[in-house]
């Protein structure tokens, strides 16, 4: 069966994750994505949290599946010509140098366009043009400048970064988006064009809620479904709201049983207005489905403290997933908090091909995390990463150099 993207060649030149990320994903669409990685050393991921001696690490490994990998030094003239055939025979380039490293290897847009009118430049920086556009930014400072530190955790701590890779990894999701839209415009306009996912902006799109409250907040000073909510204070931004669900429909995390010696013993509980009196009956206090303190949202709103405590108290009764089976018979929103662990070795999540086993020939079999986006006509084969430079010499053969050429480039160091 064909892919989605076939046909479509990349020029990567990404590293660290959020590129990779985006990359990865265009090559499990089908595209052939060559990554090309400085002689000698290559992404510096591929030795950082090293777990075998000698292998490429998991952070290197997990990022770059179904990828080709080619080893220029495109700060030698004849590594730059190579670069050059490079960008003539490919579709998109796709960077996530710091602000400036392109133009300063003497890739600017002007000269990628010379060589290549067709080419898409696809760049992941940290900030978009203003006061900051030249700075470096990686995954913490983005969820930081992004809105999302300051909208996490509780309103008596500290901000706090989330485990999730929005800063990288959402962004590398973005541009994948610019990158393929880019490519369905060209097919009427013939042209490429630059596309940029600026790690702040791609965050904060992912904070979108936050900002609707912010607005929230000026207008009304007060916002009934945080947990500052009715005895707390509001200031002039929007407050962190610990497990507060973000939404219409109030939620928490509860313990569940076993909660005291397993870390990840909780549930989320969300009070779903529709299913309100089923929740009363579940937790034993029928009398508050017709309670005018309790039977509608607006009443609930005040009380959500000791309505959760109440909850609590009947889902430390039950196991996590005994609690999941119960409130699902009756169709209230819930999920367990997994812990890493239990995801690794979720059955579901291997037959979907959302967690996936692969081989690889230095370090051995390890799990990754396949496309979680499934598309019926283009299904994904996870293979694993390249080895630095595994595949220069087919790339240059397929670009048109003889042995005799690729064995001298070699020699002057230029691959
Ligand atoms: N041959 C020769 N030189 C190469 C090369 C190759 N194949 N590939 C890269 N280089 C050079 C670059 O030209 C650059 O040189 P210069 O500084 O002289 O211009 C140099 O390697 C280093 O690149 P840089 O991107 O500055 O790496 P860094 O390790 O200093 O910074 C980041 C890393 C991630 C902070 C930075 O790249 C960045 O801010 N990127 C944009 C935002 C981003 O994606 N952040 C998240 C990363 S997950």
């Amino acid at each position: 069966m064909g892919k989605a993207l076939d046909g479509v060649r990349i020029l990567d030149f990404t590293h660290v994750q959020s590129g990779p990320t985006c990359t990865q994903l265009l090559a499990w669409f089908g595209a052939d994505v060559i990554k090309v990685e400085r002689a000698g050393a290559g992404d510096i991921t591929r030795e950082q949290l090293r777990d075998v001696p000698g292998a490429d690490s998991l952070y290197f490994t997990m990022l770059n599946h179904n990828k080709r990998s080619v080893t220029i030094d495109t700060k030698n003239p004849e590594g730059k010509l190579v670069l050059e055939a490079l960008i003539q025979k490919c579709d998109v380039l796709v960077e996530n140098f710091a602000p400036g490293a392109l133009d300063r290897m003497g890739f600017t847009w002007e000269r990628i366009q010379e060589l290549n009118p067709r080419m898409i430049v696809a760049s992941v920086k940290g900030f978009g043009p203003g006061p900051y556009e030249d700075c470096k930014v990686y995954e913490n400072v983005a969820q930081c400048v992004g809105g999302a530190a300051s909208t996490t955790g509780f309103d008596d701590g500290p901000p706090v970064v989330t485990g999730a890779q929005i800063g990288d990894s959402g962004t590398g999701l973005h541009l994948a988006l610019g990158i393929v839209t880019a490519l369905y415009q060209r097919t009427m306009t013939g042209r490429g064009q630059k596309v940029l996912a600026a790690m702040q902006d791609g965050v904060l799109n992912l904070c979108r809620v936050k900002l609707r409250d912010q607005q929230r907040l000026e207008r009304t000073g007060v916002m009934k479904e945080y947990p500052q909510y009715p005895n707390g204070t509001f200031g002039e931004a929007v407050p962190r709201a610990g497990n507060a669900s973000g939404g219409g429909q109030p939620g928490w995390i509860l313990k569940c049983k076993g909660w005291e010696h397993d870390p990840n013993a909780y549930i989320y509980f969300i009070t779903q207005a529709p299913v309100w009196v089923k929740i009363c009956n579940v937790i034993g206090r029928e009398e508050w489905a017709t309670h005018p303190d309790y039977a509608t949202p607006d009443a609930r709103l005040p009380r959500l403290k000791e309505i959760f405590a109440e909850v609590e108290r009947w889902t430390m009764t039950k196991t996590k997933f005994e609690a999941m089976e119960i409130l699902n018979e009756h169709d209230i929103p819930c999920g367990p908090i997994l812990s890493m662990k239990e995801i690794a070795d979720d059955e579901s999540l291997r037959k979907t091909g959302t967690i996936v086993e692969v081989e690889h020939p230095v370090r051995g079999k390890y799990l990754t995390v396949g496309n979680p986006i499934k598309l019926s006509d283009s299904p994904t084969d996870v293979k694993r990463s390249p080895l630095l430079g595994e595949h220069t010499d087919e790339v240059m053969a397929e670009l048109g150099y003889s042995r005799k050429q690729i064995d001298a480039l070699r020699t002057a160091g230029a691959i």
